[in-house]
C-alpha cells in the first residue's frame, strides 16, 4: 500500500496578523511551507502529496514542492473542508488500505524521526495514530468569569499534534459520519472516535509546535536552527 501526505495550507493566519498567511513568512530564507514540506520529503520521498490551498492563494510558488507526485487541492472554509476535498481527490486513486498522513504545514518543526515512528507504528495499527505529548501544565477550567472553578487533573491529558494517519477508507467513512451527524472536527482523530475507534497516542518531541502567534516564528526559526546544528554534530 502507498503513502499519502495532506497538507492543510489554506488558512489565512488571523491570530497571526501578518501581511500575509503564516505559512508564506520567511524562516532563514525560505518560507513555513517549504520547510515543511522539506521535512516531509525527506522523511518518506516517495510519498504522494496533496497540498490544500487557498484559491485565491497569491503566495505560492510550486519551485517549493520536493515532491514528484503531488496535487493542488482547493481549500476549504475550515481545516476539515480543506482535508476533505484532498480525500476526495484521491478517489479512485488511493486504495482502500493506504496510508493518509495529515500533517498542518505551520508545523515545520516536527522531528524526522517521530514520522518514522508513526508509520512503524501504523504499519500494525488499524485504528490510526497521531504524534502528541503529555500535557506539562497544570490545567484550569474557569467559571465563564475568568475565575477557576476546577483544577483538571492532566494525568492521562496528550495535547494532540500533527501527523495524524488513518487508513484511507476508515478516514472516509469517519469524515461522512461526522458531516452526516454535524460533529465539530478540530482533528482528523476526532472524527475516528465518532466511530467508536481509538487511535494510538505516539510520544512525541515537544518542539513540534504549530506557529499561531507572532511570537512563534522566532521559535519555529530557533527550533530549527537547533536541530539543524544536532544533525551536523
Ligand atoms: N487550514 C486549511 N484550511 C482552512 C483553515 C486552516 O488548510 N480553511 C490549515 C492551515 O493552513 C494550517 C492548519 O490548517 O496549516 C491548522 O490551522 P491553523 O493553525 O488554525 O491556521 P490558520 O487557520 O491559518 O490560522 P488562524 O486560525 O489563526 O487564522
Ligand atoms: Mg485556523
Amino acid at each position: 500500500s502507498r503513502l499519502w501526505w495532506v497538507v492543510p495550507a489554506a488558512g489565512q493566519g488571523r491570530r497571526m496578523g501578518a501581511e500575509r498567511p503564516k505559512q508564506y513568512l520567511q524562516i532563514d530564507g525560505r518560507p513555513v511551507l517549504a520547510h515543511t514540506l522539506e521535512r516531509l520529503h525527506r522523511a518518506i520521498p516517495q510519498a504522494g502529496l496533496c497540498l490544500c490551498l487557498d484559491s485565491d492563494d497569491r503566495w505560492f510558488d510550486s519551485a517549493w514542492v520536493p515532491f514528484d507526485d503531488w496535487r493542488r487541492v482547493k481549500g476549504g472554509t475550515e481545516r476539515v473542508d480543506s482535508v476533505a476535498n484532498a480525500l476526495a481527490i484521491l478517489a479512485g486513486e488511493a486504495a482502500d488500505d493506504d496510508l493518509i498522513l495529515v500533517h498542518d504545514v505551520a508545523r515545520p518543526c516536527v522531528w524526522i524521526e517521530d514520522l518514522w515512528r508513526l508509520v512503524e507504528v501504523l504499519n500494525g495499527e488499524p485504528a490510526g495514530a497521531l504524534l502528541a505529548a503529555p500535557v506539562a501544565d497544570t490545567v484550569k477550567r474557569d467559571d465563564g468569569h475568568a475565575h477557576v472553578r476546577t483544577t483538571v487533573s492532566r494525568e492521562g491529558l496528550w495535547q494532540a499534534l500533527t501527523p495524524q494517519g488513518f487508513r484511507y477508507r476508515l478516514l472516509c467513512r469517519a469524515f461522512d459520519v461526522a458531516r452526516e451527524r454535524g460533529l465539530a472536527v478540530t482533528d482528523e482523530a476526532s472524527a475516528v472516535e465518532a466511530l467508536g475507534v481509538s487511535p494510538r497516542l505516539v510520544a512525541a518531541r515537544r518542539d513540534n509546535l504549530k506557529i499561531t502567534h507572532p511570537e512563534d516564528l522566532a521559535l519555529a526559526a530557533h527550533i530549527l536552527a537547533t536541530q539543524a546544528a544536532l544533525e551536523l554534530s
